[in-house]
């Protein structure tokens, strides 16, 4: 077991239909915790940085073009095996292949409007949580339960 961090967009479609809070309700009832979280507008260098490894891509410029479209909410999520389970959590990436019960399969219907984003392995984490957030934003929180329950 390691406790990972991982970076999650809920993207403008999920901000614009308010599911933001639907969101990250589905990765705090999963037993994950919010290290981070903001509301915000995204630049174009932002998003060509984030989403660099599909630079040249046919989709690529209607990708930054949504993504720096209306606000995002970035976070960074916490917890054992995070990453991997967070991507269980949204879904596969077209929303028709997404499970029942995924974010993606739950509220989406399109590739292009896919409500969330999560880091796709620990390289991707700590290349891309870099650049959301700045290392005073995030406070990591203990993970012992016991600390919670009993005030140890
Ligand atoms: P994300 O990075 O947003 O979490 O999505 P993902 O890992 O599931 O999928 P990825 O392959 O990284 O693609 C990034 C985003 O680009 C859009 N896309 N469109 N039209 C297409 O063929 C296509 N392929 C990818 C999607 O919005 C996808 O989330
Ligand atoms: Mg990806």
């Amino acid at each position: 077991m390691a406790i990972e961090q991982t970076l999650i967009l809920a993207k403008p479609d999920a901000v614009a239909r308010g599911l933001v809070g639907e969101i990250i309700a589905r990765f705090e009832r999963r037993g994950y915790t919010i290290a981070a979280l903001k509301l915000m507008k995204v630049d174009g260098n932002r998003a060509r940085t984030h989403y660099a490894e599909h630079a040249g891509k046919p989709f690529f410029d209607g990708l930054v073009q949504y993504i720096t479209s209306a606000p995002v909410v970035a976070m960074v999520i916490e917890g054992s095996d995070a990453i991997e389970g967070c991507r269980a959590t949204i879904g596969a990436t077209h929303p028709i292949k997404a499970a029942p019960g995924s974010i993606r399969g739950d509220y989406g219907q399109t590739i292009g409007r896919n409500l969330a984003h999560g880091s796709d392995s620990s390289e991707s984490a700590q290349r891309e949580i870099p650049i959301w957030f700045a290392p005073l934003e995030i406070a990591s929180r203990p993970h012992d339960q016991t600390q919670w329950l009993v005030g140890t």
